[in-house]
């Protein structure tokens, strides 16, 4: 998605500036810009393409210094990925340059009205009119005039705001798309996502929904979208600089595959004490949790899948209802959320738009908001109640792989906890499932040995046209993120199914083209999967499984077999069989040559609707 970068203060170089900007590289982009300003000097230039490139178009101009800058990441939303329409947009009279994360949706109505005032346009976006609403309401004072134009605009919109006639001031607005500020002995550096700026500044202004923030050299001034004065907050950033070290892996995403072992066992530590849960630090209290009836869970993508897995997992050890939909469903739901009940989301960047929109209006319900979540400092955590914090790292690669581990275990862990204080687990068998969650990294680093094997198999079903997914029970979500996994990295049609609904219609896709990945450990519904892979058989379907070695009955029937460790719960299967899926995405997409790490298309934050 779009991404921000500016700054203002002492004069950097431009080859500085850029770095910052390349950090919000792994959001995905397909073209770029900057303007920048010094010693009554501007520079501007934009291009489709990478950030890369448009340095390689600077190279006479990289050490030049410059105190005010605006630079952006552009991903297609209105218009194509071409050179006309990458950020910064100028306005066709008084020289405004505006930079845009987000959609304005009422911009054919701006846009028209600004025409009949002989304003111009030279973009499809939406984000131009921006630049011309700011240039129709300017009178001398550019914060004035951002004041009044907000007001017009309607949508999400994180804007960055530089004026030619007072290139001293850079103007911050956030509305529904996130904002930051990151104060550094140098000056002050905009941003929209927190990784741009880890390494730069050590403390952070957050722009709350609809603040305005004008950055001048030594002072941030935060104003309501009234023209009010707030008051700044300044807070410690206490993440760790983003690592871009492919640390020898071909990609990040076989990089960030290979650490699920280490960062699962981070969870393990952070989460437990003695071997036993403890989650201290959680706002929750027992007597709140006791009392919980209801549980709703959002989340989009594979932090969905997360929340089926849960779903499943809590429904089996507790008697709460458990109601789970992709928050740009939820958020437009008329879903029975009341008062008390808990509210779950579920998000790796904790910026997804549609996440952020379904918690709101659970918060206007007054549920409990619980967020599962990647970032500490993100949208998501902060709007919550209380917060459980994965420690998966960065995650670069878009396809997300340890985020989604991390929020499993760190779900499992939650539901037992939840359980105990219910008294619908007995002891043994919680302490149990808790003796197997810790054996987990160790079975993962099995399945990561078998890479070699993953990639031959691979090899073989790279050229199938498309694929079917199918699991049950708890290992359906698996399912549904195999697909997605594929999909999204080799861009092979892949579906993911239920097993037993085959029958009521994918079944005809079957043929000797077709790949079928069947899901099958020996849990309590092996013998239903055992059926299906019978009937794929009969009709020359092409079988990857993945089942685990003691399986007597499935290796006659499949093509190719990936074997995961038994377990004697087999209801967090899904932390293993995963991880099989991953490699297996991995390498077909590897094979195809596929652009792994950035896939086309895909963001790694959505941070609009
Ligand atoms: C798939 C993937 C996406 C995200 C989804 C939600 O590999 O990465 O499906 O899971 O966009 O993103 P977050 O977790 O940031 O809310």
């Amino acid at each position: 998605m779009c991404g921000i970068f500016g700054y203002r203060g002492k004069d950097l170089q431009l080859v500085y500036l850029l770095e910052g900007l390349k950090k919000l590289e792994y959001r995905g982009y397909d073209s770029c810009g900057v303007i920048a300003y010094n010693l009554g000097k501007f520079l501007c230039k934009k291009n489709s393409g990478k950030i890369e490139e448009l340095k390689e178009s600077l190279t006479d101009k990289l050490n030049n210094k410059y105190s005010s800058a605006l630079l952006h990441t552009r991903w297609a939303t209105h218009g194509k990925p071409i050179k006309l329409n990458a950020h910064p947009h100028k306005s066709s009279k008084k020289n405004i340059h505006v930079v845009h994360n987000g959609i304005i949706e009422n911009y054919l109505e701006l846009k028209k009205k600004l025409k009949k005032k002989g304003y111009k346009f030279k973009s499809d976006t939406d984000s131009e009119i921006t630049a011309n609403l700011i240039a129709s309401f300017y009178k001398g004072s550019i914060e004035e005039a951002v004041f009044s134009a907000v007001k017009k605009l309607k949508g999400a919109f994180a804007l960055g705001v530089l004026s030619e006639f007072e290139p001293d001031k850079i103007i911050a607005v956030r509305h529904k798309s996130p904002l930051l500020i990151g104060a550094a002995a140098e000056g002050f550096f905009l941003a929209s996502d927190l990784p741009a700026i880890v390494s730069l500044a050590k403390e952070a202004v957050y722009l709350k929904e609809k603040q305005i923030a004008v950055l001048s050299a030594e002072k941030i001034k935060l104003y309501d979208f009234n023209g009010k004065r707030a008051k700044v907050n300044k807070e410690k950033i206490n993440i760790k600089t983003v690592s871009t070290n492919k640390k020898g892996f071909k990609h990040f995403m076989l990089k960030e595959i290979y650490q699920q072992p280490k960062v699962l066992r981070d969870t393990l530590d952070i989460y437990t004490k003695n071997n036993q849960i403890n989650f201290g630090q959680l706002k929750l209290t027992k007597k709140y949790l006791k009392g919980v009836k209801n549980i709703f869970i959002t989340a989009c993508g594979t932090a969905f899948h997360a929340a089926h897995v849960t779903k499943y997992f809590l429904e089996r050890h507790t008697n709460i209802k458990v109601e789970i939909d992709t928050s740009s469903e939820f958020r437009y739901r008329d879903f029975n959320v009341n008062k008390g009940d808990l509210f779950i989301a579920i998000s790796q960047s904790g910026e997804t738009a549609d996440t952020l929109a379904a918690l709101k209006k659970a918060k206007k319900r007054k549920a409990k908001i619980l967020s599962i979540c990647n970032v500490i400092g993100s949208s998501l955590a902060r709007e919550s109640d209380s917060f459980i914090y994965t420690p998966a790292g960065p995650e670069i690669g878009v396809a997300s792989t340890k985020a989604y581990t991390t929020q499993l275990m760190c779900l499992y862990l939650f539901c037992l906890h939840l359980a105990t204080i219910k008294n619908t687990i007995s002891k043994t068998n919680k302490n149990n499932i808790l003796k197997e969650l810790f054996k987990i990294p160790l079975y993962q680093k099995k399945i990561l040995r078998q890479n070699k094997k993953i990639a031959m198999i691979a090899k073989k079903f790279s050229k199938a046209g498309c694929f079917l997914f199918l699991g049950r029970g708890i290992n359906f979500p698996s399912a549904l993120e195999g697909a997605l996994k594929l999909k999204e990295i080799s861009y092979i049609p892949a579906e993911g199914y239920p097993a037993g609904e085959m029958k009521h219609g994918p079944i005809a896709l079957i043929d000797e083209y077709r790949a079928v990945v069947c899901i099958a450990p020996m849990d309590d519904l092996h013998e239903k999967m055992v059926s299906n892979l019978q009937e794929i058989k009969a009709r020359r379907g092409k079988i990857l499984a993945i089942i685990n070695p003691a399986d007597a009955e499935i290796p006659s029937f499949s093509n190719q077999i990936i074997y995961i460790p038994k377990l004697k719960f087999q209801e967090i299967s899904p932390l293993l069989v995963v991880v099989a899926l991953q490699l297996f995405a991995y390498s077909v997409a590897k094979n195809l040559g596929a652009e792994i790490d950035q896939p086309r298309n895909l963001a790694k934050s959505v941070t609009v609707e």
